[in-house]
């Protein structure tokens, strides 16, 4: 088990994070500065001029998507997100079409992407292969060779830190920032912040809940590791009793050396201190029952669960708090229905938007990697 650090000295160069591995790599400063920066990417380009000088910042750039697991999402934001700022991209996907199936190992293709592109982005069913890629970069760098960030897309049931990175963007935008200016937006936030004033004062003290596939969910480690950051928060697990779907023991171990609060419960009804745990939520992160990782003995095993309890309903969401945001790093599940489609149009059904927010961070992210931020905050307060 590796030690739980803040950051990876062998990650970074000039203070700046080279690869992004993990999400632990990632401090409240940080997270602070790469949402202003999407906020300014947001706002850019919403201009002809903002659009025509962000496209022109990195325009020098290539990038390899390197994705052998399916994605819509992540994938596509982050093919958008390198547009935005000028980058051309290029893609393998199905790996039956690259000299892999040639005997070539993956490092050696790693090695050849990095001859013809600037920056790496994978995404692989193998839970530490963009960490040994790092590693692998690193190595080159230190004997002269040529050598590119990588970024992890997501890497098996373990980490996804750059969706955790949308996930916390979003939970920013809903905890911490100013009013909105549409109006019916704005006369909901007005009686929002009159019924409960602490609701803008950030993601620190307050409850957070994660339903459904906890223990396989690399969307869950990612973002717990990162709400981790932030004081007097509460991580209310809610899964099955089940060694598979609930909340791993590294997980559990790694919170509880950090001081964080965490409690596990079997369903939304459970209490706490006396209240249901879906009535004390600020908000709350569906996540589906992760399918493809399923072992040959896992139907039979969760054949005999209840898994009713980890859907969402009207019912269930009614009791919510009113300005709870319901997030969800989605795909969901339509077989499974873990959040029926008539949740979509409740004000805190925020799920669509938490993707879209995806494409703004991650370019927010390719800025803060090639280290041109700065100009994008400069030409901000220039306006
Ligand atoms: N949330 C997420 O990673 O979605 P995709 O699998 O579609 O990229």
């Amino acid at each position: 088990e590796r030690p739980v650090r803040m950051k990876l000295p062998e990650f970074e160069r000039n203070e700046r994070l080279r690869h992004v591995i993990f999400s632990g790599q990632f401090s409240v400063p940080m997270l602070e500065d790469l949402a202003g920066t999407a906020d300014k990417i947001r706002i850019l380009s919403k201009m002809r001029e903002g659009q025509d000088f962000l496209i022109r910042l990195l325009n020098h750039k290539r990038a390899m998507l390197y994705f052998t697991q399916p994605s819509t999402r992540t994938f596509l934001s982050f093919m958008a997100a390198c547009q935005i700022l000028g980058i051309t991209c290029n893609e393998v996907r199905d790996p039956t079409t690259s000299s892999e199936t040639k005997g070539e190992t993956r490092f050696d293709s790693l090695r050849m992407f990095s001859s013809y592109f600037d920056l790496i982005i994978m995404r692989s069913k193998l839970a530490r292969l963009a960490e040994s890629c790092a590693y692998l970069m690193n190595d080159l760098e230190a004997s002269g060779n040529r050598s590119v960030p990588i970024i992890n897309a997501g890497s098996g049931s373990d980490e996804h830190p750059t969706q955790a990175l949308l996930d916390i963007y979003t939970l920013q935008r809903t905890f911490q920032f100013s009013r909105p200016q549409d109006s019916p937006a704005a006369t909901r936030f007005d009686e929002l912040r009159r019924d409960y004033p602490d609701l803008t004062k950030g993601l620190s003290d307050k409850v957070y809940g994660f339903c459904g596939d906890i223990g396989r969910g690399r969307t869950v480690r990612s973002l717990a590791s990162l709400l981790g950051n932030y004081e007097g928060v509460t991580l209310i697990f809610i899964a099955p009793d089940d060694p598979t779907l609930s909340l791993r023991e590294d997980l559990r171990q790694r919170l509880a050396d950090r001081g964080v609060r965490t409690i596990e419960v079997q369903s939304f009804d459970e209490q706490v201190g006396g209240i249901p745990v879906i009535e004390q939520l600020d908000a709350l992160y569906m996540t589906r029952i992760q399918k493809e990782h399923n072992q040959a003995s896992d139907d039979a095993q969760f054949a005999a669960l209840d898994l009713s309890r980890y859907k969402l309903n009207l019912e269930l969401v009614g009791r919510m708090k009113r300005y709870a945001p319901i997030l969800h790093p989605f795909p969901r599940d339509q077989h499974f229905g873990e959040i029926p489609s008539e949740i979509d149009n409740d004000p805190r059904a925020v799920y669509f938007r938490q993707a879209r927010n995806g494409m703004w961070i991650r370019a927010a992210l390719l800025a803060s990697i090639f280290g041109v931020d700065h100009q994008i905050s400069r030409f901000f307060h220039e306006e």
